[in-house]
């Protein structure tokens, strides 16, 4: 799917900063959220574009003759998946390193982005920050770079949970965790930007929970055909933490027949593997903000990201850490938009030539 429209509540993320000046100017200003699962652009003219992270290569020259030569993106692929090689880039929220080709695709990826949010054919100076997981290597960043500077004249990148918060205006005692497909990211916000140790990856997100669910209800009903794009269908319409309010039970094919079966308790199960890191993850980085302000930033934990939808997380996660005294966990209400308005925001409210005081960068001198 490729959405492009003026507002939507991700747009929220960037009232109040100063959209004229760099579109008088002519400089197009983006934020990019490339994600293991979607990447979303957002720029200072208001456009907003959505892809699945995925680019889809025609099979072979009768393949071709159906769908083209030129790579196919997102959603499009997918539909298109009989004729193609799909290609999904990134893994755990970095650029895979492991082929030519996954380099190849993240660039034409983030090519076909760029592309959304500019005129056709149009010549203009394009400035972006992009999010990269909390803790990416200096390798990932490097390479991710190394693919922008083909296609973008000053690029910065920046950690996933450090755009959530500065889209929502919580700078200071305040903790960010943003649930994603291939991460989870959590980070301690302290007036001033996240160090290394203010930050967490943990490698066990929404995939992670698709393959467990997957080979769970296999277990349970070995009859039962279930992929793991089929658990990843049950788990958005139902995934759920603590006492379930009615049963999950869903319909799958069974020795080629659809066949109801009840799926609570696997689903439960595997929502709440992910609990206990990120309730450690949440103990060790408390402990690291100064005492007088442990009591506000208990209050004040925000969950974003695709994941954030699991019924129930906040709760969980508030009950988990009673014994810290009053803990409040809340959802942010537009997880998907949130990261890139985010990384937009910063990037019309800081001048590019400043850029180099945030992070890893090329450009904008
Ligand atoms: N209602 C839902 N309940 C549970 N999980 C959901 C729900 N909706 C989406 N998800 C999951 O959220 C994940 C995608 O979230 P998001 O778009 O934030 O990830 P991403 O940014 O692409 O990944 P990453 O940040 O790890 O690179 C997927 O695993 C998706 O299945
Ligand atoms: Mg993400």
């Amino acid at each position: 799917m490729t959405e492009m429209d003026n507002g939507g509540a991700g747009q929220k993320a960037v009232e109040g900063a100063e959209q004229g000046m760099a579109a008088a100017s002519g400089q197009l200003l983006v934020g990019i959220d490339l994600g293991t699962c979607r990447t979303i652009i957002m720029s200072n003219r208001g456009v907003e574009g959505v892809e699945r992270s995925v680019v889809g290569y025609a099979k072979d020259i009768i393949s071709q003759r159906v769908v083209g030569s030129e790579p196919l993106f997102g959603d499009q692929a997918l539909a298109k998946r009989n004729f193609l090689d799909l290609c999904f880039p990134l893994c755990d929220g970095v650029i895979r390193e492991a082929s030519e080709r996954d380099y190849v695709a993240a660039s034409q990826l983030l090519e076909h982005m760029v592309d959304l949010a500019r005129e056709e054919n149009e010549e203009v100076e394009v400035s972006g920050i992009i999010g990269v997981p909390a803790r990416a290597s200096m390798m990932n960043k490097e390479l991710l770079l190394g693919i922008a500077q083909g296609i973008m004249d000053t690029a910065l990148v920046v950690s996933e949970p450090f755009m959530v918060a500065y889209a929502l205006g919580k700078l200071s005692d305040c903790i960010i965790i943003d649930i994603g497909g291939g991460t989870i990211d959590i980070c301690a916000m302290k007036g001033e930007l996240p160090t290394a140790e203010d930050q967490v990856t943990i490698f066990k997100a929404g995939d992670y929970i698709d393959e467990r669910l997957a080979a769970a209800i296999s277990r349970r009903y070995p009859t039962a055909q279930v992929t793991k794009s089929v658990a990843c269908k049950i788990k958005e319409a139902h995934a759920f933490v603590g006492e379930p309010v009615s049963p999950v039970r869903v319909t799958l094919r069974a020795e080629g027949k659809p066949v109801e079966f009840d799926v609570t308790r696997e689903l439960r199960m595997v929502c709440e593997s992910i609990v206990p890191d990120i309730v450690e993850q949440l103990q060790m980085l408390i402990q690291r903000f100064d005492p007088e302000v442990q009591e506000t930033t208990l209050q004040n934990i925000v969950l974003a990201g695709g994941g954030s939808r699991i019924k129930g997380l906040d709760t969980m996660l508030a009950e988990q850490l009673r014994e810290y005294g009053r803990v409040k966990v809340t959802c942010v209400d537009d997880p998907d938009y949130i990261g890139a308005g985010g990384a937009l925001k910063l990037a019309m409210d800081v001048p590019t030539e400043q850029w180099k005081h945030i992070g890893v960068m090329f450009g904008g001198q």
